[in-house]
């Protein structure tokens, strides 16, 4: 069954409609990856799907269910769906601790002892367990974007979405950052990842769609999509990434 599914979305900004009936569907344990060039909408498309956007046309459908499109329906929703950006957004006057209990003491209600202990344990999954009294200054970008993934994974989602998690990294921090989403890929959680690093799409995606103007052009398995490209548009972005 789809985790979440949506089925012909438009979304305006003013005179300007930005996705043009967009539909997919992403099934339990499955990766998807969005590709497309600047502007062409995966940011917003990534944020219909938790509610930070509103639409103006379709349905979004959350196990099975259409989802109401009002603020109520998407609080309710929204602590299953994660969503990982490019800026980490980590409380600065927090600890690295502390930023990953806001949710689930705050939102979830949970007892402090249990869900400190489940912090630990996903702060040493992604190799920051000695981390955790420090204040988000002290560490580096790919720090910072692990802890942010640990604060979405604490709410046990059963969907992440990734919002090109390491387009503000060094380098050097980029592969530890994809190692952690790759290890959850292996672990079965459901993802989709708005990525442009092309290796990296390749060996975690399960499908691959590519986007262009708010539409939806492409839509293959991983490896179908990098072997046989037949599509120009497809083709000229590719190149354009040089990988
Ligand atoms: N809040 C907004 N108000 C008005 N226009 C917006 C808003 N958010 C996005 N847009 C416009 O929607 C279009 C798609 O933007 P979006 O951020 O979804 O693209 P993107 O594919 O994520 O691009 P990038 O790869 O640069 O992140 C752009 O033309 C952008 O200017
Ligand atoms: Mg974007």
């Amino acid at each position: 069954m789809s985790v979440i599914e949506v089925q012909g979305i438009h979304k305006n900004f003013g005179e300007n409609e930005i996705l043009k009936g967009v539909s997919l569907s992403i099934e339990k344990g499955q990766v998807l990856v969005l590709l497309g060039p600047s502007g062409s909408g995966k940011s917003t498309l990534l944020r219909t799907l938790n509610g930070l956007e509103t639409i103006d046309q379709g349905i979004i459908l959350f196990n099975g269910r259409p989802l109401e499109q009002s603020e109520k329906a998407w609080q309710k929703v929204r602590p299953d769906i994660g969503m990982v950006f490019q800026s980490y957004d980590l409380f600065p006057n927090l600890t690295v601790l502390e930023n990953i209990l806001l949710g689930p003491l705050r939102v979830q209600k949970q007892k402090r002892e249990t869900i400190e202990k489940e912090a630990l344990i996903l702060l040493e999954r992604v190799g920051l367990k000695d981390k955790a009294k420090v204040y988000p200054r002290e560490l580096s970008g790919g720090q910072k974007q692990r802890v942010a993934i640990v604060r979405a994974l604490i709410m046990k989602p059963k969907l992440l979405l990734f919002d090109e998690v390491t387009a503000s990294l060094d380098p050097e921090m980029v592969r530890e950052v994809l190692l952690v989403i790759q290890d959850l890929a292996a672990d079965g959680m459901t993802m989709f990842i708005v990525t442009h690093e092309m290796n990296f799409a390749r060996q975690v995606a399960d499908r691959i769609i590519f986007m262009d103007d708010g539409k939806i052009l492409v839509e293959a398995d991983s490896e179908n999509f990098f072997n046989q490209i037949e599509n120009s548009r497809v083709e000229k972005f590719l190149s354009s990434l040089a990988f």
